[in-house]
């Protein structure tokens, strides 16, 4: 198998002056990436800003003999950090959305600013910086975007709903930039890793956190991204060595059918078929997939035909 290359590639690492992003950064570089290291170097919690985070990184990448440049635009501000890869070296071929904060509380103490500013910096920062590389993916026909979600965001974690509801929208925001993207060549996945960083080094025991070492995340990061890898939309588990893929999974479920009584008794009454995983499917299409659809396939298109369109104008042909 020949050698993962970065050669000519201009990848923004979010979030790159420590933890995973760090480590992102100096994989890329030593494969010949050209790499814009983001950081603007806040707290834990997001608060404050410091140029030295994004700085050591590409000090230590160009003693290295690598090409990088630092930015320290929130990722708020997208667009500049954007502007920082095409003035510096001519385009964009790779966004890895990394930079994330924590501002965990019971759902009962969660206040609104800590929820939005959670979902602002991991949602909406990916989207600005995803849409400002956008265009150009599109006319270059190649881009690709790793977006960062969580265990918390497949599963759910206590005192962490701000964190879970962004996390989880990140690996839709791929599912859905992957088929959108399919005809220009963009490619758009997810992980979910764990790792140790300051986000985890108070949390976990030593011994755990001995294992979790970022330089065992960062390959799954570089495949993803790199040309040979084939698959878009998809989500993958990372930690410790370990790497798995998440996919949906629904239940057989049953149809009701048009002359049945569509009442909660009747969903009460057979509740257990409904989450019956015996037969379960795969979805990974919104339409096709469901089962309703392919039973009455016809009948839908020729209803749909009727309802005012969608502004679908964006979507491939
Ligand atoms: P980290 O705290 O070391 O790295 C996050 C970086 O993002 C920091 O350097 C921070 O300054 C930067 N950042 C924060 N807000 C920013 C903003 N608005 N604009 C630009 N940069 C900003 O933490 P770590 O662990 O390396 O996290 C990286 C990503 O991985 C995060 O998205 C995190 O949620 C995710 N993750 C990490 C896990 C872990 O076990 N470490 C588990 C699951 C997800």
């Amino acid at each position: 198998m020949s050698e993962i290359s970065f050669k000519d590639k201009v990848v923004v690492v979010t979030g790159a002056g420590g933890g995973l992003g760090k480590h992102y950064c100096l994989e890329y570089a030593k494969r010949g990436a050209k790499v814009v290291v983001n950081d603007l170097g806040g707290s834990l919690k997001g608060d404050g800003g410091n140029s030295s985070a994004a700085d050591d990184v590409v000090d230590e990448i160009k003693k290295a003999g690598g090409i990088a440049v630092a930015d320290y635009n929130n990722v708020l501000d997208g667009a500049k950090i954007v502007e920082t890869a095409v003035k510096n070296f001519g385009t964009v071929h790779i966004i890895v959305n990394n930079a994330g904060i924590l501002r965990d509380a019971s759902f009962k103490k969660m206040q609104e600013k800590d929820f939005k500013l959670v979902v602002d910096v991991h949602l909406n920062g990916a989207y600005k910086v995803t849409h400002a590389a956008w265009p150009y993916f599109r006319k270059q026909q190649y881009g690709r975007v790793l977006n960062t979600a969580s265990p918390a965001g497949l599963y759910g974690n206590f005192g962490q709903t701000n964190y879970s509801a962004a996390k989880l929208g990140l690996a839709s925001f791929a599912e859905t930039l992957a088929k959108e993207g399919e005809k220009y060549n963009i490619k758009a996945n997810t992980i979910a890793p764990l790792a140790r960083s300051r986000m985890t080094e108070s949390i976990l025991p030593p011994p755990i956190l001995e294992q979790l070492s970022p330089a065992k995340v960062a390959p799954l990061v570089l495949y993803l991204t790199s040309d040979d890898n084939e698959l878009s939309g998809q989500i993958f588990e990372v930690a410790a060595g370990f790497y798995g893929q998440i996919r949906w999974e629904r239940s057989g479920g049953i149809l009701f059918k048009p002359d049945e009584t569509f009442t909660a008794e009747a969903v009460a009454k057979r509740f257990e078929e409904i989450v019956n995983f015996d037969d379960s499917k795969k979805p990974e299409l919104l339409k096709n997939q469901h089962p309703f659809m392919l039973n009455d396939y016809k009948s839908l298109i020729t209803a749909a035909k009727e309802l005012p369109p969608n502004d679908l104008s964006g979507a491939p042909k």
